[in-house]
């Protein structure tokens, strides 16, 4: 007799499918990056990001407590900063008083419990919009890891949770641990941007924090797109540095990598699902192209699938409404 096994039994009816159901996801999954901008009763849409806003900080204080009522407990924050402010050295990122550290403290105030993560990279604060101190137009790598350790201690003086460095310099991690370490940090976690490609997704992202290279690319510190066995490399590296969490970025068209890490490593990984791919899915269900709900169901639950313990995502305000519902 054949089939013995008829695979569409378990399909029929939408509770079975709920009972073989292997992935889901739920709001605890959820990472929520903010945009951060100086002044008061700002909430600025940002024209490549449709329904995503640059909020100003007693903005941001709503924000953070309509977030923690939806179930979301983390946020990612990224900050807009003023022309005049950047240099080269990225100096303003150092200020105890400036609008990273002002709203490191906003978010605590408003939600003591929610987890706070901060992006540790000199691009926002950079007069080159690159992550690193340029000299003769090359982005220094050890001179700039300084830097970045003085930025960690920064923001875990103002109360971040977890450091995220983004930049991709080499050793970062290690300077930033001790670093923390030896300023009594010793519970401030590293959520590493370990595998971070040189991609195209992140057009949008800049966009918002204005914080596009002003020459040549970013191609001498992201990864190549081509790479895998380097994802893998570096992930352990900055492991073996004293990272907590390790990232993946972007999200969809890296699912392969995000399995591979996920199956060598001991430690949460986190897959940041970027600006890019939130920007298609907007313009494409803007043109009634694709159904909103759907694609950004199925793109979540396929990261979740590949192995992410976490995403990062501009969804997720969406999603936690869909799962709260
Ligand atoms: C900056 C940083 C970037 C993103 C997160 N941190 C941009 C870049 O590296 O140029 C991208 C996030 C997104 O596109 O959503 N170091």
């Amino acid at each position: 007799m054949y089939p013995l096994r008829r695979n569409r039994r378990l399909r029929t009816t939408p509770a079975l499918r709920a009972l073989v159901r292997e992935t889901h996801l739920n709001t605890t999954d959820f990472i929520v990056p903010l945009f951060v901008v100086e002044g008061s009763g700002i909430k600025e849409e940002i024209p490549s990001m449709p329904n995503y806003y640059r909020f100003s900080l007693d903005l941001i204080r709503k924000e953070v407590k309509e977030l923690w009522s939806l179930g979301l407990k983390s946020v990612l924050l990224f900050v807009k900063v003023p022309d005049k402010l950047k240099d080269n050295a990225g100096t303003e990122a150092l200020n105890a008083e400036g609008l990273m550290q002002r709203a490191i403290k906003e978010v605590r105030n408003a939600v003591p419990e929610m987890v706070v993560m901060t992006d540790v990279a000199l691009d926002p604060y950079s007069s080159y919009g690159h992550d690193g101190i340029v000299e003769n137009g090359i982005v220094v790598n050890d001179a700039t890891n300084s830097i970045l350790a003085e930025m960690a201690v920064s923001h875990a003086t103002a109360g971040a949770s977890i450091v995220a460095p983004s930049d991709m310099m080499d050793g970062r991690i290690l300077d930033i641990r001790e670093a923390l370490e030896d300023e009594g940090f010793v519970d401030t976690a590293i959520m590493s941007y370990s595998a971070k490609y040189a991609s195209s997704f992140y057009g949008p992202f800049r966009d918002a924090l204005d914080s596009a290279p002003g020459f040549g690319d970013k191609k001498t510190y992201q990864m190549d797109p081509s790479n895998r066995f380097e994802a893998i490399k570096e992930t352990l590296m900055d492991i073996d540095e004293g990272a907590d969490i390790v990232m993946i970025k972007p999200g969809i068209a890296y699912l392969d990598i995000v399995r591979e890490i996920r199956n060598e490593v001991d430690v949460p990984v986190a897959v940041y699902q970027v600006s890019g791919e939130y920007a298609m899915i907007k313009a494409a269900a803007e043109k009634g192209w694709l159904d909103h709900e759907a694609v950004m169901q199925e793109q979540l639950l396929a990261i979740k699938r590949a192995g992410a313990n976490m995403i990062a995502s501009y969804f997720a305000k969406d999603m936690a409404r869909i799962l709260g519902a």
